[in-house]
């Protein structure tokens, strides 16, 4: 049988411990994997100054797959967390988590069983963030269509691959109508080539309140970064917690597993750790190298063992890590299949398929926010071939017409617009004559049009 090499990290605290029972329960289950082992955290970092050494990066690169124990990011000095490192550099797009209803895991429901993909690398975490005044700081929130698809195509596939039934997009598109309105979009086109899966979607605040009190009626979820990041943690929680959520990073080029928790220090080398987490992390794994059978019947094993009584203190239990471990070993005989998933070091088969856009986009005016304290700024209300709009204050707008009664920050944009096609250099001209009058102003968007269409959002009150 073939067996493919897949980047072994214990990491830190209890990471070796859970790993090697993770090592002993895929050995018993017969999966066919060879483990190539690699460093990153607290030693690598006393070693070679780096968490995460070039050659743990090649190893994950090489073999396209990883799974990898909790880290230490040491506070202070200035050491960035090994996980940001590989998420960024081998641009880990799709972040997955399963919340399956545990025996032995108390919470208030058992009926939860919910595949959470959320977007990992765009939205606001692209972390572009600026200062705009003394008083006022931005942050962009950045939604794109090749990176939506990448992540929604990943999510139905992976609904097809599972057997799941339906796929759910979450987001807030009723008041960010662009950046989600995109993201739902492309949603619908992706839903569209998957006529065997049931889709919808629902708003995110609507998507928590029905997560606390009928998560049962979700399948799969796929969401923006932000939401994605709140959800997916409401998620673990309905099902126990973080010391039973596993998840994993999904790449173009490679794939790594880890649990949600961390090295937990407090009980590292005692021999008592829970290893679930992260056992069920390396479930998601089989399940991404098509190991199906290989991530059912240790799924199985695992709640057969938690249902006998057989748990680890955190659980209420009295098993140690490895009597735990042998539990479940207990359980399982091994299978013989071979991995029909993503292929040794291949790409993961997530083809952006949308077409370049395309559209001619008109030019017709600019937002020029501006920085004024006490009132509102002396704008002009004509320059060249453009004309003042309106005013609007943290998006509420105070000009023209009778100023409201809000508080007015120093932080004001300005709406010009001209009556046909403009060119970057008018809007030169503008900025130009703004500054001459001694107006300071801070940032500059464009204004452009699609066949009649705005490209940008409507002002409050315009
Ligand atoms: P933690 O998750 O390590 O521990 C919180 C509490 O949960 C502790 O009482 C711990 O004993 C318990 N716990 C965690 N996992 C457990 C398990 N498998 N079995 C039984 N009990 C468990 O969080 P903490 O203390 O905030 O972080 C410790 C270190 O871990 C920090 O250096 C942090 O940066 C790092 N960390 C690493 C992560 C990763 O590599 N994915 C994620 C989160 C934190």
């Amino acid at each position: 049988m073939t067996k493919r090499t897949v980047t072994l990290i214990e990491g830190d605290g209890i990471g070796p411990e859970i790993s090697e029972a993770v090592v002993k329960i895929f050995e018993a289950v017969g999966a066919p994997i060879v483990w190539e082992r690699a460093e990153a955290g607290l030693a690598a970092i006393e070693r070679t100054g780096n968490g995460v050494p070039p050659e743990t990066l090649e190893s994950i690169k090489r073999n396209g797959i990883a799974i990898k124990g909790p880290t230490t990011t040491p506070v202070g000095g200035g050491h960035k967390s090994v996980n940001v490192t590989i998420r960024k550099t081998l641009e880990l797009y799709a972040n997955v988590r399963l919340s399956r209803s545990m025996p032995a895991v108390e919470t208030r429901f058992n009926n939860v069983d919910i595949f959470v993909v959320r977007e990992n690398v765009e939205d606001t975490y692209a972390g572009i963030e600026h200062w705009q005044t003394p008083n006022v700081a931005q942050c962009l929130k950045l939604i794109t269509r090749q990176g939506s698809e990448s992540v929604i195509r990943y999510a139905f596939d992976q609904a097809r691959t599972l057997g799941r039934k339906r796929v759910t997009c979450v987001h807030k598109a009723n008041i960010h109508k662009i950046t989600d309105g995109l993201f739902l979009d492309v949603f619908r086109e992706v839903a569209a080539d998957y006529p065997d899966l049931q889709s919808d979607d629902i708003i995110v605040d609507n998507c928590c309140m029905q997560l606390a009190t009928r998560p049962d009626q979700f399948d799969v979820l796929v969401l923006p970064n932000l939401y994605g990041d709140i959800v997916s943690d409401l998620c673990a929680g309905i099902v126990g917690g973080l010391g039973v959520a596993p998840g994993g990073n999904i790449g173009k080029n490679c794939a790594v597993f880890e649990a949600v928790h961390g090295s937990a220090p407090d009980i590292a080398g005692k021999g008592i750790a829970n290893p679930t987490a992260m056992l069920l992390s390396g479930v998601q794994m089989l399940q991404y190298m098509g190991l199906i059978e290989h991530a059912n019947a240790i799924q199985q094993a695992l709640a057969e063992t938690l249902a006998s009584g057989v748990r680890t203190r955190d659980l209420r239990g009295t098993a140690s890590t490895m009597e735990f471990a042998e539990a479940i070993c207990s359980r399982l005989t091994p299978i013989e299949a071979e991995a029909t998933g993503v292929a040794q070091g291949a790409t993961t088969p997530v083809p952006v398929q949308l077409s370049n856009n395309t559209e001619e986009w008109t030019l017709v005016g600019a937002d020029v926010f501006v920085e004024h304290a006490h009132g509102l700024p002396p704008m002009p209300e004509q320059v060249g071939p453009f004309t003042l709009r309106l005013m609007s204050n943290r998006g509420t707008k105070v000009w023209p017409g009778p100023t409201p009664d809000i508080l007015i920050i120093d932080h004001h944009r300005c709406r010009y617009v001209a009556d046909g096609e403009v060119t970057r250099k008018d809007v030169l001209h503008l900025l130009s004559d703004i500054t001459a009058r001694g107006i300071v102003w801070c940032q500059v968007e464009m204004l452009n049009k699609v066949d009649g269409e705005a490209r940008y959002s409507k002002a409050q009150g315009e």
